[in-house]
């Protein structure tokens, strides 16, 4: 990963990485973030690869404009609000996805909700423009370790995973955003403490509820995560008669579907949710799915293929 100066130039050469769906360095006033088009199922598989992280948690996606934020999500009036107030800045928002929304499924792992910020740094928010769509970015640390605040650190976590770390000095704040859901019919909830503190957010709304101490929701873990109708196998070599069958690699079967014929788990990883849905959508009672192999985003995956077929 070469670090790059970041001037105007370098930007545009950023963005043009972005559209062939490579990761990009990217500084923000929190922390830096491992930068991909939100758009891109595979440019996110990438993400997750990158990070290794075993789970597909859902990750904020970064707008430069407050029409691309309302192109992506429902902001009720609490949200616009917050957003007049808090952006650009250190504030995301679980929001309610909007049915123009382009930020793809397994950014949102998932769900039918979508984190939004508008990153208070001038160098993020040329990149998202000149992008022209949100830009998904964890912080750029491998999964269970300190986030990264300089385009050293960057490197130092994540090597070969990007092409390119945009350098624009220390992160400001050095923490990360302060998430917030703001969904229908709920109080606004905080779900992560950040930098913009309760105090704060509490002049711009009447009420935040917090959850109980040993309640923290792992995003990973919500049970509102998306979970098909169908009664769901895993590990499974010899579909039932009623089952419908989702191969992987040579777990093949002439006219179902298959994660990845090749083998690779990164464009698994960047079907998985559009096919679960398509199999769930045809309406088959029983989904059978193939062996997926434990390593890379393999945990992942049979992480999530568990969550779903889970007894409910
Ligand atoms: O300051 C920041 O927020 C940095 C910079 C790069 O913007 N980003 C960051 O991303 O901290 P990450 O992936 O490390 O944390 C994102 C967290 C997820 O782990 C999850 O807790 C929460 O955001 N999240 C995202 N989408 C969500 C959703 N739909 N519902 C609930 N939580 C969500
Ligand atoms: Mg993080």
């Amino acid at each position: 990963m070469v670090i790059v100066a970041a001037s105007e130039a370098a930007i545009a050469q950023a963005a043009e990485s972005l559209r062939r769906a490579e990761l990009v360095g990217m500084p923000t006033e929190t922390v830096y973030g491992l930068a991909a088009d939100a758009s891109s199922e595979l440019a996110v598989a990438r993400i997750y690869a990158a990070k290794g992280r075993p789970q597909f948690n859902p990750l904020i996606a970064h707008v430069a404009s407050l029409d691309m934020a309302l192109n992506e999500a429902v902001l009720d009036e609490r949200a616009l609000r917050l957003a007049a107030r808090f952006w650009p800045g250190p504030l995301s928002l679980v929001l309610p996805v909007a049915p123009t929304g382009r930020v793809c499924e397994l950014a949102r792992a998932g769900l039918q909700t979508v984190a939004l910020r508008m990153p208070g740094h001038s160098v993020a928010m040329e990149l998202i423009r000149a992008l022209g769509r949100p830009v998904a970015a964890p912080s750029a640390n491998r999964s269970g370790r300190i986030s990264p605040t300089s385009a050293q650190d960057v490197v130092a976590e994540l090597g070969e995973q990007a092409a390119l770390v945009l350098d624009a000095g220390p992160a400001q704040v050095g923490l990360e955003s302060t998430i917030v859901a703001v969904l229908p019919g709920e109080a606004v909830r905080l779900l992560r403490p950040g930098g913009i503190s309760r105090e704060a957010l509490l002049t711009v709304v009447d009420e935040i509820a917090v959850l109980p101490p040993g309640r923290i929701e792992a995003p990973g873990q919500l049970a509102s995560h998306y979970a098909p109708r169908a009664r769901l196998r895993m590990n499974v070599l010899a579909p039932e008669a009623a089952e419908i069958f989702l191969g992987f690699a040579s777990h093949h079967r002439e006219g179902s579907l298959n994660l990845s014929r090749s083998g690779d788990l990164i464009e698994a990883a960047s079907n998985f949710f559009a096919m679960l849905r398509s199999l769930d959508a045809s309406g088959a009672t029983g989904i059978a799915v193939a062996p997926i192999p434990e390593h890379g985003l393999g945990a992942a995956i049979n992480d999530r293929l568990q969550r779903a077929a889970a007894p409910r």
